[in-house]
């Protein structure tokens, strides 16, 4: 590779530096750094990097950032690594997020919400151990997580909302998701799940309906027959499922 002479350096440094501090002061000029929400939704497309780098590091009083459909195309998820640890609130849906999400996020102390739905460039996984945040509420729903669904997801017993949809998880069901017994929405369609359900395991569960099965049939199985929401469809208060191609009979 051809090296740049000093001649073209120094203006090129000077450019670099001038951009950097000019569009930081330019971009976030607004918002103190004792900033406890950040609410954008719909925003201006946050095309640098920096200029989120900068709320991560910067904002360490955030608790609620909600940036739903602002166009984060231009910002690694690598940024996201700095968010304070006091967050209880991150939505960042519709965002076009692209790469790998840090999985540190999962392990926030005080994390209750996430939302990471319909970032279709969006890879991760969940975390697999030690995982025992206050989450109540989360959605990576039309992302690329993939990787299974972790037994220690049943630790989050105050999980109330949970969509893992059309995501492109694979592997079992863990039994543990029964121990979730806050849960009042459970969406499992439209990944690559494999084995055997038996509906006893979410028998504690108040939900009455549960989303599973593929992209194709689209169907929820219930555990109450008064709770039949789609018409052709059985309900099943003991069932055993084979994903993802059987036939329900
Ligand atoms: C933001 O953080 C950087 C590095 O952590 C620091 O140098 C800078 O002074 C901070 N800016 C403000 C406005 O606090
Ligand atoms: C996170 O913060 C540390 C220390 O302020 C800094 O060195 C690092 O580059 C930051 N990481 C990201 C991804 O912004
Ligand atoms: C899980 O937590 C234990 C005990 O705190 C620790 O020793 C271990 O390294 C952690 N594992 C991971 C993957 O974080
Ligand atoms: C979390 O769940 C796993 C698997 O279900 C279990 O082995 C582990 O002991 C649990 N950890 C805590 C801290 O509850
Ligand atoms: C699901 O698994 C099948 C067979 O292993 C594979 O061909 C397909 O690409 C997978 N689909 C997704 C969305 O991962």
């Amino acid at each position: 590779m051809r090296m740049m002479n000093n001649i073209q350096v120094f203006p090129f440094l000077l450019l670099c530096f001038l951009l950097v501090h000019l569009s930081v002061i330019v971009a976030v000029p607004d918002v103190p750094t004792s900033t406890s929400s950040y609410y954008v939704e719909g925003g201006v497309p946050m095309k640098k990097d920096h200029e989120f780098r900068w709320l991560a590091r910067n904002l360490t009083q955030l608790r609620e950032l909600v940036l739903d459909s602002t166009d984060m195309s231009g910002v690694s998820p690598i940024s996201l690594t700095n968010l304070s640890s006091t967050l209880t609130s991150l939505s960042l849906s519709d965002c076009s997020l692209q790469g790998t999400f840090p999985v540190n996020i999962f392990y926030l102390p005080n994390l209750r919400s996430l939302s990471l739905l319909w970032n279709v460039d969006l890879t991760g996984t969940l975390p697999q151990t030690n995982w025992t945040s206050p989450l109540v509420s989360l959605g990576v729903s039309m992302t690329n997580f993939q990787g299974s669904i972790p037994a220690s997801m049943g630790n989050l017993t105050s999980m109330n909302y949970l969509d893992l949809s059309v995501t492109l998880l694979t592997g079992p069901i863990p039994p543990t998701l029964g121990n979730l017994e806050h849960l009042t929405y459970l969406d499992l369609r439209a990944n690559n799940l494999t084995g055997t359900v038996d509906f006893k395991m979410f028998a504690r569960l108040k939900i009455s309906c549960i989303f599973l099965l593929d992209r194709t049939t689209s169907l929820c199985c219930c555990k109450a027959m008064a709770a039949i929401p789609f018409q052709g469809s059985k309900c099943w208060n003991r069932l055993v499922v084979i994903w993802p191609n059987s036939p329900i009979s």
